[in-house]
């Protein structure tokens, strides 16, 4: 339509407002963008006209400002919340060069507020205590419930009531292994409520992966449920708590509070195993407690949450968000790449045990008022309908999962999808890992009926919040690329020497200045927080992600660039799943490399060399993929386990994974050079094995 050209026109004449910062130069929008060769795929005229960024214009000047007085911007942001006390007088103080010393990030310092306060006392007292705040959606469908805004706060008080009177207090632990009930959100917020900080584990960790987040931070409180029912199948949640805090006491750590949910549809609390004096019912004690909690103010700098995550050693770190600067980014970045309006529906697929249901189920979107959907089953039952199904149910507008699940889905054929109307979809999201092109297609054209941009948000469990991230009814997207940095967010991309490349170039993506939503410290380990982030790249934060930006200033994220691979969007060491194979009698070494996976984006290619004298067998293999599930969980587990009698190392005994990368995709002509190695023979045993 000419309509429809008029604004191509209007999208592609950028007034280029060059040179005041280089960094900006890059997303200027040349004329020649606007032709079909570039694969754009423009927001409709009628979406941008209503959107709260409607052009690169209007981005652009926003951008601007976010970075040369991000002080101001902040500040104005801050302000739709309630704090008792105003920060004085600097907003943002950091050090984020490791050769001026200690690296230091505080926003807001001096200010006290409450996150739990602003999600929904605010909300309720500006006269929306009626709006739903969630709807959740059982395992089964037609099992369901509903919570307004002032439902939630009473239920919320009633838990921080509880919590206070067995003695958690601010600053104190709780660990929460809960699968997706609304006590899940429930109790994070309860516990942001009295100043405690969380840590969610996620309730698909094994009982040793649970015991280790114990370890680390020595809870007051575990909150777990008796089981829960994904699919068809029952896990008993209760029994995995209770195996981990028996390995905690051994260790000379002991919890004196379980309190367990009686998830009533998934399993009868009559046959779960109970310790007396140390478990409690939720449903017993809690609803005793008054609906009336008064706030614990807390600073701004006082931590939120803990939330641990993998890197490229053995140990997860535990990565700590602290309270205003996360408040106002979660909600600031929830509110613009979705474009929300208050008459949204809004349903993120992801599980509140990773980031993305911290920041993008629980927090942002209640900031914002939003109106949630908490989904607690499998996306594929009892069927590959199941998601429109939701979306129709409750009229979901802003739909936010991970291209493996979009890939799965796209695999069970297009009737799935378009059984289902989805006519009140507005706007799609994307997390976790690069989206393909393809399956970015189908997502925009067969969930999304070609009416709903994507935003594909590239951010990190260390972030907080989205990064680089389109804001759907500003720039025209290409399928697979993540677009443009978020307010405030200078992206860089640095070579192996740490040099700022600018314009079409690929390289390491790194970050220049602080954000309000960067975690502050791993807990307990600020030697390696600075190590992991902040030494490799000095003057920089290192993503540990690569990344090449078009001649349009437009960013691809390409992967991981250390030993951390992607499971359909889960993060896991090679490290960690290495340590848990060789834990096994039989393993005596064992070196893991990701693979391109269809579905998962990538799989786990896992080289294992047996004790001597040990045959390899069937059996045998089985057991070695359980010892992972075990130890890490089920999404850990080992695609494809490779007997090797011995692994490519270098004279100084380091394995050369380069190598084994290439065997396991099969590119064996492409081995490069394998001179160094300190006995080459290895590599053609390996291949001989592959098949075996
Ligand atoms: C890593 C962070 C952030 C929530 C989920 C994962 C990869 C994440 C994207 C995206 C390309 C992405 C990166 C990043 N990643 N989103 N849109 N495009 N890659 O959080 O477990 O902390 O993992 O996930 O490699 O470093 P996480």
């Amino acid at each position: 339509t000419s309509d429809h050209l008029r604004h191509v026109e209007s999208m592609a004449r950028l007034p280029s407002g060059a040179g005041k910062i280089s960094h900006l130069n890059a997303i200027v929008l040349g004329e020649s963008l606007a032709s079909e060769e570039n694969d754009l795929v423009f927001p409709s005229p009628e979406f941008s006209a209503k959107a709260l960024v409607s052009s690169p214009e209007q981005h652009r000047q926003m951008y601007e400002r976010s970075i040369e007085d991000p002080a101001g911007f902040w500040s104005e942001l801050a302000s739709q919340f309630y704090w008792k006390e105003k920060w004085d007088p600097e907003v943002c103080s950091e050090n984020i060069d490791v050769r001026k010393g200690t690296v230091k990030i505080e926003w807001f310092k001096g200010a006290t507020t409450n996150m739990c306060y602003n999600a929904l006392d605010r909300n309720v007292e500006a006269g929306n205590g009626g709006k739903v705040a969630i709807y959740w959606e059982g395992n089964e469908p037609g099992q369901d419930g509903q919570l307004t805004y002032a439902e939630l706060l009473e239920k919320v008080c009633q838990l921080s009531n509880y919590l206070k009177h067995v003695g958690v207090g601010k600053g104190d632990a709780v660990v929460i292994y809960l699968p997706m009930l609304m006590e899940l959100p429930i109790a994070m917020l309860a516990c942001a409520r009295i100043g405690a900080v969380h840590s969610v584990v996620f309730a698909g960790f094994s009982a040793e992966s649970l015991a280790q987040r114990i370890l680390d931070c020595k809870p007051k409180a575990v909150i777990t449920c008796n089981a829960v029912r994904r699919g068809p199948k029952a896990i008993h949640l209760k029994e995995i708590v209770d195996s981990a805090l028996t390995e905690c006491a051994k260790d000379g750590v002991s919890v004196g509070l379980c309190l367990t949910y009686e998830n009533e549809s998934a399993m009868k609390r009559e046959v779960t195993k109970w310790q007396e004096g140390r478990d409690v019912w939720w449903q017993d004690i809690v609803p005793k407690f008054s609906s009336k909690c008064a706030v614990e103010w807390v600073d701004a700098e006082d931590p939120l949450f803990l939330l641990y995550t993998s890197g490229s050693t053995g140990k997860p770190k535990g990565v700590l968000h602290t309270t205003g600067g996360y408040m106002v980014y979660t909600a600031t970045t929830f509110k613009y790449a979705f474009d929300y309006k208050p008459s949204d529906i809004y349903w993120c697929t992801a599980d509140c045990g990773w980031i993305t249901g911290h920041s993008y189920v629980t927090y942002g979107p209640l900031l914002n008022g939003a109106t949630v959907v908490v989904f607690e089953g499998a996306p594929s039952y009892p069927d590959s309908g199941r998601c429109w199904d939701i979306v129709d149910k409750y009229k979901v507008s802003i739909f936010y999962t991970a291209p493996t699940l979009v890939r799965s889905l796209m695999r069970d054929g297009d009737e799935y999808v378009t059984r289902y109307s989805r006519k009140s979809l507005r706007v799609l999201g994307s997390v976790g890992e690069p989206i393909n092109p393809t399956a970015w297609r189908w997502f925009c054209n067969v969930v999304g009926d070609s009416r709903c941009p994507i935003s594909d948000t590239w951010w990190q469990t260390e972030t907080g919040g989205f990064m680089i991230t389109p804001l759907p009814g500003a720039w025209p997207q290409k399928p697979g690329s993540a677009t443009f940095p978020f307010f405030g967010v200078q992206p860089v991309i640095v070579d192996e020497k740490g040099n700022e490349i600018e314009g079409e170039c690929s390289g390491y993506l790194c970050i220049k200045k602080s954000w309000p939503g960067a975690f502050r410290t791993l807990y307990g380990d600020h030697e390696r927080y600075e190590t992991t982030y902040f030494k490799p790249f000095p003057g920089y934060y290192f993503t540990g992600d690569g990344c090449s930006r078009d001649k349009d200033g437009y960013h691809w994220l390409t992967g991981r660039v250390d030993d951390v691979i992607n499971i359909s969007g889960h993060r896991i060491g090679t490290a960690e799943i290495e340590s848990a194979l060789v834990s096994h009698p039989q393993c005596a070494e064992a070196a893991v490399v990701g693979v391109e996976h269809e579905v998962k984006g990538q799989g786990i290619y896992a080289f294992v060399t047996l004790v001597e004298g040990v045959p390899y067998s069937e059996e045998l293999r089985k057991s070695l993929v359980l010892t992972v599930r075990n130890q890490i969980g089920a999404f850990a587990a080992p695609d494809k386990i490779h007997w090797a009698p011995g692994l490519p190392k270098t004279r100084s005994g380091k394995i050369m994974r380069r190598i084994l990368r290439k065997i396991a995709s099969r590119q064996l002509d492409e081995l490069g050079d394998t001179s160094t190695l300190a006995d080459p023979s290895v590599v053609d045993q390996l291949i001989a094995l592959s098949d075996c």
